[in-house]
């Protein structure tokens, strides 16, 4: 595991778009990464080099509702092409299926870029997600439900296995109200409580934070 801890969130969005190379990615939504997306707007990203692939969405959601995760792509990579999995599917299993599908059939994951939740969610994966999950229908808990302000209380999202299946990981948190995830996460053993700590297990993992999520270290 790979720590670096940058003064303050622009040097994070730099140091993230640093490793958006060729290839195929996995890319979250929050507020974390606003700022990468821009930066990489900024340098006049080649986006015909990438394929990317959305970590996860709310379910069910029509697409076309302002705090989808579709809409969040169209404003922060617009004109960009993407892979997303349909918040509208009628059956969730069989989109999750078709997902992990796409997902082999591109090659796999070469990158997967990160958040984390003040829980130590990664993806929609929540506290006691089985490491083993591939693409799921997840619950999620209260405190993300009203964080994210949502009305929906699902999310379809690639699983702990899918995102450990990744080349490589970078996880990215900004501010003091991720510094008690960021130190669980970095607590060994790997363990069902805090979903971010598997990656303690991923042989190319680098977790980019700046010193507010890094002061409890
Ligand atoms: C949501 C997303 C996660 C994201 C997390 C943190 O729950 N599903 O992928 O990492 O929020 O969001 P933020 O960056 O806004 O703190």
């Amino acid at each position: 595991m790979i720590k670096i801890i940058v003064k303050n969130g622009e040097e994070l969005d730099r140091a993230a778009a640093d490793f958006v190379e060729p290839g195929v990615v996995a890319f979250p939504t929050g507020s974390t990464p606003v700022g990468m997306y821009r930066e990489l707007r900024s340098r006049s990203m080649d986006w015909t080099k990438l394929t990317i692939f959305m970590l996860d969405v709310n379910y069910p959601q029509d697409p076309s509702e302002p705090t989808s995760f579709y809409s969040f792509v169209k404003t922060n990579l617009p004109g960009v092409e993407f892979n997303m999995l349909n918040s509208a599917a009628e059956d969730p299993a069989k989109e999750c299926e078709a997902y992990e599908a796409s997902i082999k059939a591109a090659g796999g994951l070469d990158l997967a870029i990160l958040g984390i939740g003040k829980n130590g969610h990664i993806a929609y994966n929540e506290p006691g997600t089985n490491p083993e999950t591939l693409t799921h229908l997840a619950n999620l808990e209260p405190d993300t439900i009203s964080v994210n302000n949502l009305k929906i209380q699902q999310g379809l999202t690639m699983g702990i296995k899918t995102i450990m299946s990744a080349k490589k990981v970078l996880l990215l948190a900004k501010g003091s109200n991720k510094a008690d995830a960021i130190k669980a996460a970095l607590t060994p053993p790997p363990n069902l409580s805090c979903p971010a700590s598997w990656l303690q297990n991923h042989s190319d993992c680098t977790f980019l934070i700046d010193e507010a999520a890094a002061s409890k270290l």
